[in-house]
């Protein structure tokens, strides 16, 4: 499975954890490459625009909270970016809202909590049906 992570400093230490822990996907890896003290719309908006070029399906997105890589990353029009705490939100975000970015809080989160909702995350399926209404209303209303 290829998938894109992108992080800024405060995500970074979580990034290179991740990428060690899945050692079976093959990660596009967007940066940063330091801890040194980065602006997050710079690497979350390369994410976003790999996956809307097919580059991959899914990506991670990890910042300090979380936050703001939530925030750029759903500007993009057709990147559904979820903010994920815990198992149950990764869960949701897959069947009812078909995330194609788990947002991550790189200093929200301890790792073995991260890896656990990383794999949640990758190994739901969306449910669809009434679903798939809402997940189209949320661009057209936008239009
Ligand atoms: C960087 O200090 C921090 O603001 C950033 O990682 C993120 O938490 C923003 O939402």
């Amino acid at each position: 499975m290829i998938c894109g992570i992108a992080s800024d400093h405060g995500g970074f230490k979580l990034k290179e954890a991740v990428k060690n822990e899945f050692l079976h996907i093959n990660w596009k890896d967007m940066g940063c490459f330091s801890e040194e003290s980065v602006d997050y719309p710079d690497y979350i908006a390369k994410l976003a625009k790999a996956i809307l070029n097919n580059e991959f399906d899914k990506g991670i997105a990890i910042c300090g909270t979380g936050i703001g890589a939530s925030i750029m990353a759903n500007r993009f029009t057709n990147i559904r970016a979820a903010l994920c705490h815990n198992e149950f939100t990764a869960e949701m975000s897959r069947k009812h809202n078909d995330a194609n970015i788990l947002v991550l809080g790189g200093r929200v989160l301890k790792n073995e909590e991260a890896y656990k909702i990383i794999k949640i995350f990758f190994n739901t399926e969306f449910e669809g049906g009434r679903h798939e209404n809402r997940i189209k209303k949320i661009e057209n209303l936008c239009l």
